[in-house]
């Protein structure tokens, strides 16, 4: 069912490539390609248990999946659709973790100091459950498939993703080296959850499918009013009038999340790793960090990268960013 190779990066946690593997693999996704091609970096836990276990996870008829490539938005995401599953309960909002409202299903795969495993923690979650992944279209539970469970997906673009990633795992001290280091392993598929672009593209391609809301960082930074209407009537919850839109969008504010104990993970991830002095979960949260901090031939290697493989599918980055 899956096959994973360990791999030498500069990952503090060591990594492995997983793949499906068998006869008609993934079948049940809507989209009809060589699954086994598609490669994913995990820790190395997650080839033990994890990923049958997860495979297996029984959805329900209401479940909700935020699923992104990591840093690309998905606290901004799960307060937003939280609060929209939960008829707008600013006060549960104010005074309940975040990870706990909506758990991050594969956690426990890289914190082993967590209090709880966060599968198990998916299943006693009561309904509508907002579940979080950052895990690629192909190893998502089978049943969010076969059941055509809703799922959110949000994208970014791949240089600020590069950047927020750097600062997030060199903070947190999963990766020791420096920064050209960093953006050559993305690029080669060897930091956390690469491969970015098969997990943008797969998601992309299948954004039509009546259960998936396929939206970008970019856009909701652009416009978060017309995201919101466009959410709503997605998760079928009743519109919002003028002074609850103004509320949520104010909630919603960088700063304000920012300050939030319950929203920014910053004070519970010290608690689990020994961080960098400096370190921020919220750090920018603007589009394009990437212009003042990658270098001039750090862009160019992204971009020959992205155009490359965007090329096979006959896409430009800005078809689906638009301009940065
Ligand atoms: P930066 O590191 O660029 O600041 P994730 O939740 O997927 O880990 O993504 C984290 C990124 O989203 C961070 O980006 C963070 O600052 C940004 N972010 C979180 N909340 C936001 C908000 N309300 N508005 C804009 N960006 C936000």
């Amino acid at each position: 069912m899956f096959a994973c190779e360990s791999l030498e990066t500069s990952s503090t946690l060591p990594l492995i490539r997983m793949r499906c593997s068998g006869d008609s693999v993934n079948d049940w996704l809507p989209l009809q390609q060589d699954w086994s091609s598609r490669i994913c970096m995990l820790p190395e836990r997650y080839g033990g248990s994890f990923a049958n276990r997860i495979d297996a996870l029984e959805t329900r008829d209401d479940d909700v999946f935020v699923i992104t490539f990591m840093k690309s938005g998905t606290t901004w995401m799960q307060e937003l659709a939280w609060l929209l599953l939960n008829q707008l309960d600013f006060s549960s909002a104010k005074s309940s973790f975040l990870q706990e409202r909506s758990v991050f299903l594969e956690a426990s795969s890289i914190f082993d100091n967590l209090p709880m495993d966060t599968i198990d923690a998916c299943k006693r979650m009561t309904s509508p459950r907002l579940i979080k992944s950052h895990l690629p279209a192909q190893l998502l539970p089978r049943q969010v498939w076969q059941q055509k469970r809703k799922i959110i997906y949000v994208a970014r673009n791949p240089k600020d993703v590069v950047v927020s990633n750097f600062h997030f795992l060199t903070g947190l001290g999963l990766y020791a080296d420096d920064f050209n280091t960093f953006v050559k392993e993305f690029i080669n598929n060897k930091t956390f959850y690469t491969s970015y672009w098969t997990h943008i593209v797969d998601f992309w391609r299948m954004r039509n499918e009546p259960n998936i809301f396929f939206v970008t960082y970019e856009q909701m930074k652009r416009d978060l009013k017309n995201v919101i209407e466009q959410l709503s009537a997605f998760l079928g919850v009743n519109s919002l009038d003028a002074q609850q839109m103004e509320q949520l969008l104010n909630h919603l504010k960088f700063d304000n999340m920012k300050q939030s104990k319950y929203i920014n993970g910053t004070a519970s991830l010290k608690k689990l790793r020994k961080t960098s002095e400096n370190f921020e979960f919220f750090r920018r949260g603007i589009v394009g960090s990437f212009k003042d901090e990658l270098s001039e031939h750090q862009k160019q290697q992204l971009d020959k990268w992205t155009t490359e493989f965007l090329s096979e599918y006959n896409l430009k980055e800005s078809d689906i960013f638009g301009q940065l």
